[in-house]
């Protein structure tokens, strides 16, 4: 299937798996990209000196077409970034600030800067600072997330920039990806999906917990890390209403985020500050970000919370990267056959695949 994104990026399928703390490990991002997607590795959760060997192991395992996602608030976010740059990797991603303008730098020769954004005005503005082309995330999606569904987002969008817009947020099959391009996107990119397939690394009793969650079970609130966040959350975070419920839990996780991150005090303080620009709680900053992270690389829901879209309802299997991609190629395909096909016999309106 070939959009302008397959065309701008070369690869086969207009799939993006996009970038997530903890769970955009290597063999997620490599299994994504043999599959004939592009796989983002995800740079937040962990300290530069991993992610500069993270970024070596994708230079072998894969053609060398992968992206990097920089989380501009993430404790060492500047040498994340530092890395990126002295890797040249080939596809740099950004979610809530633009990295080149934050630091002052000019984006390299041969480098494409794909950001992800949550409204026009956004999308006009990375479009005008250069960028290859933008994903444009709805409500929908699990993670930070933005305030307009995918269904107004992308046509919106799409009629107003030149560059390929990739929809995200609510994508999990073959269905949407024929819708998103139907409304004007040129591929589509998936968190929750890729998170539940086998070579995600989430513990398999958490991969468990998203199988069995539903639509209803997913929440939005800016309890969990400042931000408004999509989750997840085990029994006890339910009654969760910030970090002062649990005043103890604050120094345990500055010092745990502290060591993942292998980052100095003054590190440290330089994310809260960036987070504060944003207008956070800082408190609930700092315990969220590593109630996340434990939750994700432990498996344990239990005292904590995981990001999840919408989507997860509609989640039912954990395939290989490969199988899925196949998967939804051929559902779009066939989506695409029943658009074109007198539908006055169908009796459901069900795509028959
Ligand atoms: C477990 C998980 C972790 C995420 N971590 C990040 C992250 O580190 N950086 C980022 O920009 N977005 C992050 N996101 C958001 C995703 O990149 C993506 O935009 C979102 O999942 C798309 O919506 P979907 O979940 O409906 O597919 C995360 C999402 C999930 C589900």
């Amino acid at each position: 299937m070939k959009t302008r994104l397959t065309d701008l990026l070369n690869i086969r399928c207009p799939i993006i798996q996009s970038g997530m703390a903890s769970v955009a490990t290597p063999s997620l991002v490599s299994a994504v990209c043999k599959a004939g997607g592009l796989g983002i590795l995800a740079a937040a959760g962990q300290s530069a000196e991993v992610l500069r060997d993270e970024i070596r192991q994708l230079q072998k395992t894969t053609d060398g077409m992968f992206g990097v996602n920089l989380v501009p608030i993430a404790p060492r976010f500047p040498d994340h970034f530092r890395v990126a740059l002295q890797e040249k990797v080939p596809v740099l991603c950004s979610g809530l600030r633009n990295p080149f303008s934050l630091t002052d730098t000019k984006k390299p020769a041969g480098m494409m800067y794909i950001p992800t954004v949550g409204n026009l005005k956004q999308a006009l503005s990375v479009e005008r600072s250069g960028a290859d082309a933008v994903i444009v995330q709805g409500v929908e999606a699990g993670g930070h997330a933005s305030k307009i569904s995918s269904m107004i987002l992308i046509p919106e969008v799409a009629e107003n920039v030149k560059i390929p817009v990739v929809g995200a947020g609510g994508f999990c099959d073959g269905r949407g990806l024929a819708a998103a391009l139907m409304l004007g996107a040129e591929g589509i990119a998936m968190g929750t999906r890729f998170a539940i397939t086998q070579e995600s690394p989430i513990p398999a009793a958490l991969k468990e917990i998203y199988l069995k969650s539903d639509t209803a079970d997913v929440v939005l609130s800016s309890v969990w890390d400042g931000f408004p966040m999509r989750v997840i959350r085990g029994e006890k975070m339910k009654r969760y209403r910030g970090w002062w419920t649990h005043p103890w839990d604050l120094p345990i996780m500055i010092l745990s985020a502290k060591k993942a991150y292998g980052a100095s005090w003054r590190e440290m303080m330089a994310a809260v500050k960036g987070a504060r620009l944003l207008h956070a709680n800082l408190m609930q900053y700092l315990v969220g970000m590593e109630k996340n992270r434990i939750c994700i690389v432990t498996g344990d829901i239990s005292r904590g919370f995981s990001p999840s879209g919408q989507v997860v309802g509609r989640i039912k299997d954990i395939p290989t990267c490969r199988e899925l991609i196949n998967r939804i190629i051929a559902e779009a395909d066939a989506a695409r056959d029943i658009l074109l096909s007198d539908r006055s016999s169908s009796t459901h309106g069900a795509v028959a695949i």
